[in-house]
């Protein structure tokens, strides 16, 4: 059969046959996939791309095998593994789900799925779509993408969600969707990613070339439309490397409520939005001592920028509050990503020594 006389569905699985990438979390053809890698694969996937998941989603197979194995070790094992892929609140609600899943199942349903933490009506249709063959077609920014120029729905964004959800419902009835949900819904994920990517799409090579409506009128690269940004705000904050002779570094723990709860940081500072000065800034330092200043980090969070002032000292004795880690297990330890650049601005300071404060004038 001419691929021209195949539905839009029947078109694109036949092109996922093809052209299916290669995931970790994927099963292979014809094996059926496994709930527990799903779901950890989606909860991973939110706002984060398939190639920043693969390495995490490697170690956490191997450390946590299960939704028992996850479910059996602290919170902060967890947001351990998870440091460095950001918005954490997902890696507390994994636990609490490995939790009640452990003691009760996995749902099925988009709905039963959408109760559990952290888990919106996105995931809980990927999930139910892939690790349960529900014929449902998880909307997500790819799947915005692919839609809005397959129909060439002009309005901007978030206007022309309905329609757009209204084309996914009708894929979702399509007969050759019902027997392979799961493969669909990763279908249109990797055309979105391969093919109708945001910028610059590989019209020739897409399956619905035919068909799409924005491609006929010229105007696939321009969709989907967005309303304007607001401008991001801008932060500032200090934070302290404070090492001892014994080669251990200060370090705290954030409350656990909150943006980067529960996860482990150099002190400092309040993040404000007016700059600090420094002397301003040394006065939330962990102890009396001299502090050297190592330079600045910037690191982008959804809402606003943030550029944090690094400062170093060594002391023989820390006496402050917080909890000591030797500068060789910082790797270990539940780090975000900003912090993992004012470490790493130290480490560069003093290579292989927890004293950068030593070696600068
Ligand atoms: N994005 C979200 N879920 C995905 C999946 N299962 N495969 C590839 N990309 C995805």
């Amino acid at each position: 059969m001419s691929s021209s006389s195949l539905s839009d569905a029947a078109s694109l699985l036949h092109w996922y046959d093809r052209h299916r990438r290669d995931l970790p979390w994927r099963a292979p053809p014809g094996i059926p996939p496994d709930p527990y890698r799903v779901w950890l694969s989606e909860i991973m996937l939110q706002q984060t791309t398939a190639a920043a998941v693969v390495p995490y989603f490697a170690r956490f197979i191997e450390r946590f095998p299960s939704f028992a194995a996850l479910a059996a070790v602290p919170e902060a094992e967890v947001l351990a593994a998870w440091a460095g892929l950001g918005y954490y609140a997902r890696a507390r609600n994994l636990h609490r789900t490995a939790r009640i899943v452990a003691a009760q199942g996995l749902p099925r349903t988009p709905e039963a799925l959408a109760r559990l933490p952290g888990i919106g009506t996105y995931t809980a249709a990927a999930i139910a779509a892939i690790a349960f063959g529900v014929p449902v077609v998880p909307v997500d920014g790819n799947v915005v993408r692919v839609l809005a120029r397959r129909h060439a729905i002009t309005e901007s964004l978030p206007g022309a969600l309905a329609l757009i959800h209204s084309a996914a419902q009708a894929l979702a009835a399509d007969p050759s969707v019902a027997s392979r949900a799961g493969d669909f819904a990763q279908a249109l994920f990797d055309l979105g990613a391969t093919i109708c990517r945001p910028a610059e799409p590989g019209c020739v090579l897409c399956p619905w070339t035919r068909a799409c409506r924005a491609r006929a009128a010229g105007i696939a690269a321009s969709l989907p439309r967005k309303a304007p940004k607001p401008v991001r705000p801008h932060r500032y904050g200090a934070h302290f490397w404070l090492a001892d002779d014994a080669g251990n570094v200060l370090l705290r723990r954030r409350p656990a409520s909150g943006l980067l709860g529960g996860m482990t940081e150099l002190p400092g500072t309040a993040w404000r939005s007016d700059p600090w000065p420094i002397a301003e800034a040394l006065k939330a330092a962990p102890m009396k001592a001299t502090w050297h200043p190592l330079g600045e980090v910037r690191h982008g969070f959804t809402h606003f920028t943030l550029s944090l002032s690094v400062f170093a000292a060594h002391v023989r004795h820390i006496r402050a509050d917080g909890f000591l880690c030797p500068a060789a297990a910082l790797a270990d330890e539940a780090l975000p990503s900003v912090m993992r650049k004012c470490v790493r601005l130290a480490e560069q300071a003093s290579p292989g020594r927890a004293r950068p404060g030593m070696l600068l004038p």
